[in-house]
């Protein structure tokens, strides 16, 4: 099993957006087992593939230890235009900001490793786990950052992203005395493809901890307005360049997994 975590501290980058593509994409397309965990309050990412529900939440269940991810997770099944399932969804709503006061209140159980504990539960049963999160550091973003291999931070160059990568990196110290194999990797959301943008490519790769991701997701009217499908963009547009750049970005991923599955395997063995 291996967990990624999509998350940066703004809104409108496209972390929901991504969370869903990867998702998709590697259960569709790389026949993965994967299960999409909505950690964000607002529940877009439920919302976008169909399965919001102003009443029950997944995520909440399984935060406050009352079911386990098996019981709590939902088929996604995607069957306006398909009929197989192709992922598991552990949906958010609002309830998720009381679980995040829950959290932080008890002080008796243990408020950061709940998630991790969960999937370690859960690990035969998907080879994939990305969660989409909010924007703020609240608990269970929390949870998901100990619970991660890897994190991807979706950011927009421009003037702020010096900024944005800054904070990245400042918090990937702190997640690291929680999480020391935390991967951390920049994801340019980006219009068009331009010098600068290869710029900040290679600058993220070679200055910062954070490195970056080999794929531009550029910025278009399909990314504006595919939301209102309900349905991930690569599902909604297969043939685009924002979904071809989607499916870079999974190739990258479960090349990383495998790594990780083969230094797992030599350590264990040490
Ligand atoms: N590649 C893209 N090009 C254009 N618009 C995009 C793209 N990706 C996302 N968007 C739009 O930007 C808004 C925010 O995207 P979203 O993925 O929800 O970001 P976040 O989760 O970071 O808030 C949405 O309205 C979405 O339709
Ligand atoms: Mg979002």
């Amino acid at each position: 099993m291996f967990v990624i975590a999509v998350q940066a501290e703004k809104g409108g980058v496209g972390k929901t957006t991504t969370a869903v593509s990867l998702a998709y994409i590697l259960a569709e397309e790389h026949k993965a087992r994967v299960l999409l965990i909505d950690a964000d309050q607002q529940g877009n990412a439920s919302q976008l593939v169909q399965r919001y529900d102003p009443e029950h939440s997944g995520t909440v269940d399984v935060l406050e230890g009352n079911r386990e991810i098996t019981e709590a997770a939902l088929p996604v099944t995607l069957e306006r235009f398909r009929k197989d399932y192709y992922f598991d969804i552990l949906t958010a709503n609002s309830y998720l900001m009381n679980t995040n006061a829950d959290i932080l209140q008890d002080t008796v159980q243990d408020q950061v490793h709940r998630l991790r504990k969960a999937l370690h539960a859960a690990r035969g049963w998907y080879d994939y786990v990305v969660i989409d999160c909010g924007l703020l550091m609240d608990m269970a973003v929390l949870n998901a950052m100990v619970a991660a291999d890897m994190w991807i931070v979706p950011m927009r160059p421009g003037g702020l992203e010096a900024d944005a990568v800054a904070n990245a990196e400042e918090r990937l110290e702190e997640l690291r005395q929680l999480n020391p194999d935390l991967l951390a990797i920049g994801l340019l959301v980006a219009a068009g493809a331009n010098k600068k943008h290869a710029e900040v490519y290679e600058w993220l790769a070679r200055e910062t901890r954070l490195g970056a991701i080999p794929a531009v997701i550029p910025r278009g009217i399909i990314g504006e307005t595919y939301t209102a499908a309900r349905m991930p963009l690569p599902a909604y547009r297969p043939r685009c360049k924002i979904s071809d750049a989607y499916r870079q970005v999974a190739r990258y991923v479960a090349e990383a997994a495998r790594v990780a599955a083969k230094k797992r395997k030599t350590g264990e063995g040490e």
